[in-house]
């Protein structure tokens, strides 16, 4: 029986998105490889914080997830080595007791992953891409090169945290021409749509489109920087409770939180380790290693408040002239890499007011790519959410626990961020690449 025509992929359809999933898997591998490659053995087994995995955890567990889903739900394969599954299920061992494991060895993980991989190349040959919602748009091959690419970023947070002499290098951002402002614009008011049904590769919690009504609101046209989150500092940031929620003050107060991670007072200067190097702290650059409580902090101190996850998504792809949402701030297409700060291609963000050409309409610069921004919200469902394919994903995260961050960092691949991409993390957490941005209400 052959199906109607409208439900089957043509051929030269089918042949676009093997090869665009084939092009996502590559990228991603190649990633991983270098992560994996740039330190020897024992870095790879070792545990460098309780808050991450061991580097080959996240390699053979990135090989596992791909047998799983393309391998055996795609391809109706038998598992390839049925024994290995639960040591590499991100809920059976939670991280700090995952070196205790016994995890395949380097070698063993690298030549499991590449196996897994060769299997996964073979069945893409052939694959169709209709007749269920896993395979439609070759969206289980995205989500794959997705799940691969966010370890990616996992596994740089790793190294950052790391300590020895530096493995990692990449090229500084081109310098840039001072931002000639303004530092806000006002969104106007409105409803816009939130989240995406069309986007094949985006993920359940983006989904479905829904209209949302927001008030008019100002928000900051670059991230919060270095130099003005010093001033903060300088200012007793840290040691005035009224700029700070209760947790958030019981927070800074029991750990003793002086300043963003990785920096360390020298004289009269704030030095900075990143990637095994230490430097002076770059004013011009957005904060980094910050956590939910310290963005909130410095907000109600500037006499501001951090957006919404609905604000930040209108000031990101709300497009006024058409009426629109948009896919990313400059429009439709695909990033490149003028637009935004994305893919590992720099190990740090780009000056505040770069990247012109990835401006929203309304001149918002830098909200794709160099920092996740940390927005006021709970990570929660959409209305009309449904998990899929599997709970674990987001669905088991929503609530209060989590607060939502946007936007992407310098560590993120682009087929892993878009407009409608979220993130999520504990208030708490300041090893990810968190930074954030201001807002205000207009006043009335
Ligand atoms: C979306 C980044 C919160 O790393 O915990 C990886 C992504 N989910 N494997 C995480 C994820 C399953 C997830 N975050
Ligand atoms: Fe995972």
């Amino acid at each position: 029986m052959t199906a109607p025509e409208t439900e089957k992929t043509s051929v030269p359809e089918a042949e676009a998105l093997r090869e665009r999933a084939l092009a996502s898997l590559t990228t991603a591998r190649a990633r991983t490889t270098l992560l994996t490659s740039c330190v020897e053995d024992p870095d790879l087994t070792a545990q460098h914080s309780p808050l991450m995995s061991p580097l080959v955890w996240d390699l053979a567990h990135i090989g596992n997830q791909e047998e799983q889903w393309l391998l055996r739900a795609v391809g109706g394969r038998e598992a390839m080595r049925p024994e290995i599954d639960g040591l590499y299920d991100a809920f059976e061992h939670p991280r700090a007791e995952r070196p205790s494991l016994p995890l395949l060895p380097p070698a063993e993980a690298r030549g499991y992953a590449a196996e897994v991989r060769g299997r996964v190349v073979d069945l893409l040959t052939a694959a169709d891409f209709h007749g269920s919602r896993l395979t439609e748009a070759g969206f289980a091959f995205g989500m794959i090169a997705q799940h691969e690419q966010q370890h990616d970023e996992t596994m740089l947070i790793t190294h950052q945290l790391r300590r020895g002499p530096q493995a990692l290098t990449a090229p500084d951002p081109e310098p840039v021409p001072l931002f000639p402002g303004p530092a806000e614009v006002l969104v106007p008011g409105g409803p816009f749509t939130m989240g995406t049904s069309t986007e094949p590769w985006a993920l359940d919690n983006e989904r479905p489109a829904h209209p949302v009504q927001v008030a008019p609101f100002w928000i900051d046209t670059t991230p919060v920087t270095n130099a003005a989150y010093q001033a903060f500092i300088e200012d007793g940031g840290y040691d005035t409770e009224r700029w700070w929620t209760p947790e958030g003050w019981a927070h800074v107060r029991q750990h003793s939180l002086t300043a963003p991670l990785f920096w360390r007072r020298d004289g009269g200067q704030w030095l900075r380790r990143r990637f095994g190097a230490t430097e002076a702290v770059p004013a011009d650059e957005p904060v980094l290693h910050v956590c939910w409580y310290e963005a909130d902090a410095y907000a109600r101190w500037a006499g501001r408040r951090l957006p919404t996850e609905a604000e930040w998504e209108k000031a990101a792809r709300h497009d006024p002239v058409s009426g629109r949402s948009t896919r990313y701030p400059w429009g439709d297409a695909d990033p490149e890499p003028d637009h935004a700060n994305l893919g590992q291609r720099h190990l740090r963000p780009a000056p505040a007011g770069s990247y012109p050409a990835g401006a929203s309409p309304l001149g918002v610069r830098q909200l794709i790519g160099d920092v996740w921004e940390w927005t006021s919200s709970d990570f929660l469902p959409y209305p009309g959410f449904r998990a899929f394919p599997y709970k674990e994903y987001s669905e088991v995260f929503f609530g209060s626990s989590y607060k939502v961050l946007r936007g992407g960092s310098f560590a993120v691949d682009p087929v892993a961020c878009r407009g409608t991409f979220r993130n999520w993390d504990h208030p708490i957490r300041r090893q990810i690449f968190s930074g954030f941005r201001t807002a205000r209400s207009e006043a009335v």
